[in-house]
């Protein structure tokens, strides 16, 4: 341990991080490599579906999990610590429907938003103020992301047994 409770790895390399952030911000990025693995299987249910537009939204947001992932990865790197990956658990398959699929995005948006908070507190705790100002962007990205689901499955409530103007509409999403 270093002044500050950063932590000197083997080669010497001073880190900015304690370990228990290092695994905490860690955590969280494994965390939107399965949100990845999760909307990917999504989409693939909806191909299942004959939903295709619903598919894409679903590649599309697949994509900005990743890009959550990684700027996990690039913190820590940067920060100086070393991301240690480990495994990434198997998504769900099935789900009751597109309202269904989507009720369940929903429900792991607002679960993720916790983890957020959570690795916030953790920072507090680690009186590391760098992360908790890190972090202040997935906090905003949160609120985009519970919004953006809840408004799909508004969506769907309202369209009904006929999806397909909705499916046209979900295929916009770039
Ligand atoms: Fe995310
Ligand atoms: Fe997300």
């Amino acid at each position: 341990m270093v002044e500050g409770g950063g932590v000197t790895s083997e080669e010497g390399v001073v880190s900015m991080l304690t370990g228990k952030m290092q695994e905490a911000l860690t955590g969280q990025l494994i965390a939107e490599m399965y949100s990845a693995y999760l909307y990917l299987s999504m989409s693939s249910y909806f191909e299942s579906l004959n939903l295709p537009g619903f598919a894409s939204w679903m590649r599309v947001q697949r994509l900005e999990e990743l890009v959550h992932a990684l700027k996990f990865f690039d913190y820590i790197v940067e920060a100086g610590g070393r991301v240690l990956l480990g495994p990434i658990d198997g998504p769900p398959t099935e789900w009751d429907g597109a309202l269904g699929a989507f009720e369940a995005a929903l429900a792991h948006e607002k679960k993720v938003t916790g983890l957020i908070n959570d690795l916030v507190e953790v920072a507090r705790a680690e009186g590391d103020s760098a992360t908790e100002e890190f972090l202040k962007w997935y906090i905003d990205e949160q609120v985009e992301e519970e919004e953006s689901a809840e408004e799909v499955v508004s969506k769907i409530k309202a369209a009904g047994d006929d999806l397909g103007a909705l499916d046209a509409e979900l295929a916009q999403r770039s």
